[in-house]
């Protein structure tokens, strides 16, 4: 085949693509965090492990605080902005955990759960037509007959009965190949280890490889939601993965996940977490090839570990046919600078934000590898001005061994990868050198089908 009718058949494989695509759209909400104990007049209720900056933040209003975690009027305003944006072809919600704020840890199973359903009541009827798809953090209430009672108008018989027992399930999407896979990581996370996680979490790898393998014969796509994902904290900068705050997975669950996600890269279309308090992303590669990324959604709340950002919300577009992710609407709530209103605003769209032809991992770890030019700072800052939901676009504090761990996260989901990726910078560029060959290859198609 010469290069020009080689470019004619891939320019008519795009078309055709683009002519089968039945376009729709889903919701990734996640870190809600609420405190109901969150108001003005009992403010330290709500701000309880951060006296010091409560008296400071306190005359910015008690919307902006950074150090709060999510107030009811910000549930409720995140609600009213998904009510408004509502695409006709809204398929479904996806909602993965830490629903509760974490001082609330302390209060009775009876009290949380009635936080959980004033939540899940809320979304219920902003989404009154739609399916919510709930995974559980490890702030959240363990699986229960209540929590199934709560989520049943979402979940289906076959969903339930592994919910109930382990807090995973999978949906099949009816009309289409698209399958979900919710998990729940507090099974694989270090705390779980001590309680009754051991043999759940055993039971969990099982089902999951399962549902695989069936996915892969039927010739399925599939998403992975999770409250957390593999890989690191890259604010933790020491890359003491197993040492960071709860719900972290545990070194042996991070490698065995990284293990099934490359087996089963054919069969997975997208990996979709939260967890971190960062809008960041994940590649995985398999012999240094990028072969499964997964996007990690900004919390709604502002309060994070060590770090603030503004409350997000993030609103996907796919081919509801094939799976295949489009691009994302990043929406953001500027907490810091508004006057006393709650304005939610489209902070970027993904593929335009990055300059991306399209979400795959191949586009992706160009993104990261571009990100690394310690020459020019732009693409970096406005990843981190991302990172933090535009909190702040100052990114003078990230220097180039700051710079160098953002980029070691994104693509040393491993943790010992990562932390051999964050001592010896040398190496980390050295050992993609074949993979920067398929690019220029990748480089070469494109020009000829561009001219
Ligand atoms: C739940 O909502 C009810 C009714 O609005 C309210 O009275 C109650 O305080 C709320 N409880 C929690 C824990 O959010
Ligand atoms: C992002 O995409 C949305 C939906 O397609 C569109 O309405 C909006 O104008 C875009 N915003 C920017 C900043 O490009």
């Amino acid at each position: 085949m010469n290069p020009n009718s080689l470019a004619v058949y891939i320019t008519s494989l795009l078309w055709l693509n683009l002519i089968d695509a039945k376009i729709g759209y889903f919701w990734h909400i996640t870190d809600l965090h609420y405190d109901p104990f969150h108001n003005s007049q009992e403010f330290h209720k709500g701000c309880r492990h951060n006296r010091a900056n409560v008296d400071h933040n306190h005359r910015n209003g008690r919307h902006r605080d950074h150090t709060c975690d999510s107030s009811w009027p910000l549930i409720q305003s995140a609600a009213a902005l998904m009510a408004e944006r509502h695409p006709d072809t809204l398929e479904f919600v996806l909602w993965t955990g830490d629903i509760l704020s974490s001082s609330m840890e302390h209060l009775s199973e009876e009290v949380k759960l009635e936080a959980v359903r004033n939540v899940t009541d809320i979304l219920s009827r902003t989404f009154s037509s739609q399916f919510v798809f709930p995974a559980l953090g490890h702030n959240d209430p363990p699986p229960s007959k209540k929590l199934v009672d709560m989520w049943m108008q979402w979940l289906p018989t076959e969903a339930l009965q592994t919910f109930q027992t382990g807090g995973y399930y999978t949906i099949e999407q009816s009309h289409s190949k698209l399958r979900i896979i919710v998990l729940n990581s507090v099974l694989w996370a270090g705390g779980a280890a001590r309680t009754d996680g051991p043999h759940r979490g055993r039971a969990q790898w099982e089902w999951l490889e399962h549902v695989l393998s069936k996915a892969r014969r039927k010739s399925e796509m599939v998403y992975l939601v999770a409250h957390a994902g593999p890989g690191v904290e890259e604010r933790h900068n020491a890359g003491s993965a197993s040492a960071a705050g709860g719900g972290e997975l545990t070194p042996t669950a991070n490698a065995r996940l990284l293990h099934v996600i490359r087996a089963f890269s054919d069969v997975i279309a997208g990996q979709f977490y939260g967890h971190r308090h960062a809008d960041t992303f994940r590649l995985i590669y398999s012999e240094g090839r990028p072969v499964s990324w997964a996007l990690l959604a900004p919390s709604l709340t502002p309060r994070g570990s060590g770090s603030i950002s503004n409350p997000g919300l993030r609103l996907y577009k796919f081919d509801s046919n094939t799976g295949k992710v489009l691009d994302y609407t990043q929406y953001y709530l500027d907490i810091t600078n508004t006057r006393g209103e709650l304005h939610w605003a489209i902070e970027y769209n993904l593929t335009q934000y990055y300059s991306l032809r399209e979400i795959s991992a191949t586009s992706l770890d160009g993104l990261a590898e571009r990100m690394l030019n310690y020459h020019d700072r732009t693409l970096f800052t406005k990843y981190l001005t991302a990172l933090r939901v535009r909190h702040t676009t100052d990114t003078s504090d990230c220097d180039a061994t700051c710079v160098h761990v953002h980029y070691c996260a994104i693509t040393r989901a491993d943790y010992h990868e990562f932390r051999a990726c964050v001592r010896n910078p040398a190496s980390a560029l050295a050992s993609r050198a074949p993979h920067t060959s398929a690019a220029v290859l990748l480089y070469a198609i494109l020009i000829i089908i561009s001219s």
